[in-house]
């Protein structure tokens, strides 16, 4: 079950009720996530492992969508035997780009969808179809080195620490409402690429248990803050 609890306004607002206007089964047990990415799909297979080890409970990978062909983490989810589908840009618009996608999506009865290194800044018919319902990992301290090369631009501002951020998506860049971060330090003579990997690791771990949050319904969103909620029969 996926149920997102916003208190006050905001564009975080809206319940399960409100999901996509899915065309598949209206009454899940389990929360059928869609996951979007453009390149190797590392976070792609954390979740996907993250959910065969029971550390998602409830939950269930429906989709794997790659706006590129040649994506390896698309090659990555077959070999794992999920359901995964291309969708390429071919020229069109980002909206008509989007629509396929949705239409995608909802075709398979997702109701939480995770980008996973997809390198496309979302429409806002994307948003508004899938309101609350969309995440995104960033590997830096959001709202700090959104963007392109978060890695380079963490060393050139010489900060002594970085990390990941798991958020909900809005239409702007790497922005929305914080679900849960980790941080990093930045080490002497860290790299892009050891800064990346560093990152990297923590990314996997901070997607799942985020992911967890969502799907069990722990989080609610009051304005532009997202708090634990509390259960009082927590395990
Ligand atoms: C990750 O660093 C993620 O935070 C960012 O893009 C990268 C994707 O890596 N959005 P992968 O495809 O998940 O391995």
């Amino acid at each position: 079950m996926l149920f997102i609890e916003s208190v006050t306004g905001g564009r975080c607002t809206g319940s399960r009720d409100d999901l996509a206007h899915s065309e598949g089964p209206t009454v899940q047990s389990v929360t059928r996530i869609g996951i979007l990415i453009s390149g190797r799909g590392s976070n792609m297979l954390a979740l996907v492992d993250a959910v065969d080890a029971g550390r998602i409970p409830n939950a269930e990978i429906a989709l794997v969508v790659s706006d590129k062909p040649e994506a390896a983490g698309i090659e990555h989810a077959r070999n794992r035997g999920l359901k995964t589908r291309i969708i390429e840009r071919r020229g069109r618009s980002r909206e008509e780009h989007d629509r396929e996608t949705v239409a995608a999506l909802r075709e398979n009865g997702v109701e939480l969808v995770c980008l996973a290194g997809y390198m496309r800044l979302l429409s806002g018919y994307f948003v508004e179809a899938y309101r609350n319902r969309i995440l995104n990992i960033h590997p830096s301290l959001l709202p700090l080195f959104p963007g392109l090369h978060p890695h380079r631009q963490v060393l050139e501002a010489g900060v002594e620490s970085s990390g990941c951020t798991v958020h909900f998506v809005d239409e702007t860049l790497d922005g929305g409402p914080i679900i849960a971060q980790r941080t990093v330090p930045v080490v002497a003579g860290d790299t892009e690429a050891s800064l990346q990997a560093r990152i990297l690791d923590q990314e996997h771990q901070l997607y799942a248990e985020a992911v967890e949050l969502i799907v069990n319904g722990k989080i609610e969103v009051v304005g532009w803050r997202v708090l634990r909620k509390n259960h009082g029969n927590d395990d």
